[in-house]
């Protein structure tokens, strides 16, 4: 075998890069090539602590062994059934495995790719749900300011990110924001959730008396918004939110695409907060991000009345090629393997103090203006540098990476996302990297 280690791409050109400053990345390439556990490689050797579970999926830490073997197995016994219109084993193995870990109800799953094709199916399923029940009218989709859904054109209509958003025309029609509950004048420097917002639940009241609850279909919102910068929901936010969707016979989707699996110190954030969408987004944990995987978790009541009409019919007009991809399911029964072995889905809420505690240390450090916490989650927004909004944080992602730490930034704001079997140890290392890095940068 060749020494990856020495290896180097002569040409950098042809790949381009998703959400990279393609440019910069070219000129100082910044390269992994293995994985253990909490840290990786890099290609001249260095070790990096992972702060971020690689992009918030790697939540089991990486290249397990159970995950790893699964794969192996899976790869030499069946590569690939067709997903419409047949069936293999472990499919409904995983399927029945997810549902019992799900929220009560929550008995049916669809799997997916993606966390942009988990919003997707999520948004078909909501409108298409109304139509079965006879009431075609309801097709608005609200989603929410700075709200993040992945990029396909469903999830950037709901999104509320600007960036995702400006270049890619008109998007879907029909679609209405509620505002975000980042009030910063309020609660900076919360522990947890914080104290002040719950009333911006009642946005969607006034959304509805402009629009009408007839003609909505469901509301989507992260339950812990993620990528927007680490946004959390005020005390009493999302139960809210759920009597004021059923209120009016809307149906409510919690994107866990980030806060699925364990990320809050309970298995879902719909767990931990103690309220029950109507629709479930996940991917990224389900399979610890090895292979791609994303499934949509449904209510019975949902599923159940699409189950009408002639029994020779496709109830549902979707779906993917790769939906249940028996590699992807066998990834992803590695990965609730070890989830279940290593107690990972309820390790966040014995870390979460210890993690709290040591975020909020940083709070004289230069630069900090706010720090937020929950479950194994944690933001350091920092004060942008005037006229040039980003480049502090990214300098500050540069030297961490330098130092060997990966720390991930979005606009001015630190996200830390670590590996669930991240130690004290390990939480003190990351946190003192992050501490070095704000008083080295400008
Ligand atoms: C809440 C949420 N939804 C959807 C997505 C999109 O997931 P993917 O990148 O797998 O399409 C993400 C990705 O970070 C996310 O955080």
């Amino acid at each position: 075998m060749s020494n990856r280690l020495k290896v180097t791409p002569n040409d950098l050109s042809a790949f381009w890069m998703p959400f990279t400053a393609n440019r910069q990345f070219k000129q100082a390439p910044r390269m992994f090539v293995s994985a253990k556990d909490m840290h990786y490689t890099t290609s001249d050797g260095r070790k990096v602590l992972d702060g971020t579970a690689g992009l918030w999926c790697v939540t089991a830490g990486h290249c397990r062994p159970k995950i790893t073997e699964a794969i192996q197995h899976q790869a030499a016994e069946l590569d690939y059934a067709p997903a419409f219109q047949m069936g293999h084993p472990i499919v409904f193995e995983l399927a029945n495995r997810l549902v019992d870990l799900a929220p009560k109800g929550m008995d049916h799953v669809f799997f997916t790719n993606s966390g942009s094709e988990s919003v997707e199916t999520a948004l078909k399923m909501a409108i298409a749900y109304h139509r079965v029940k006879g009431e075609g009218a309801r097709t608005r989709l609200i989603g929410r300011e700075r709200g993040y859904h992945g990029v396909n054109f469903g999830g950037i209509s709901v999104g509320g990110i600007v960036t995702n958003r400006k270049m890619f025309g008109t998007l879907l029609g029909g679609v209405d924001h509620m505002p975000h509950t980042h009030l910063p004048e309020k609660n900076a420097f919360s522990k947890g959730v914080p104290e002040y917002g719950a009333e911006l639940a009642n946005e969607l009241e006034r959304i509805v008396a402009l629009h009408d609850a007839s003609t909505i279909a469901a509301v989507i919102v992260e339950p812990v918004a993620g990528s927007t910068g680490v946004i959390l929901p005020p005390k009493g936010y999302l139960q809210k939110l759920r009597e004021i969707c059923t209120k009016h016979g809307i149906l409510l989707i919690f994107d866990e695409v980030i806060t699925g699996f364990g990320r809050l110190g309970a298995p879902f954030a719909a767990d931990y907060f103690g309220v029950t969408p109507d629709i479930m987004t996940t991917a990224k944990g389900v399979s610890n991000g090895v292979i791609p995987m994303g499934a949509v978790f449904v209510q019975k009541e949902i599923h159940d009345a699409f189950m009408t009409g002639p029994e020779h019919m496709i109830e549902f007009f979707h779906g993917y090629t790769y939906s249940g991809n028996p590699i992807a399911c066998a990834a992803a029964l590695g990965t609730l393997d070890t989830y279940k072995e290593e107690g990972l889905l309820t390790r966040g809420e014995e870390l979460a103090p210890y993690w709290e505690d040591a975020l909020h240390s940083l709070k004289d450090e230069p630069h900090v203006i706010d720090i937020r916490n929950i479950g194994l989650i944690g933001a350091i927004e920092l004060a942008p540098i005037a006229g040039s909004p980003t480049k502090r944080a990214f300098s500050a992602f540069v030297k961490a990476f330098e130092r060997g730490a990966l720390i991930r930034t979005t606009g001015d704001i630190i996200a830390l996302s670590p590996p669930l079997i991240i130690t004290k140890g390990q939480i003190n290392e990351l946190i003192d990297h992050v501490r070095e890095v704000l008083r080295a940068i400008d």
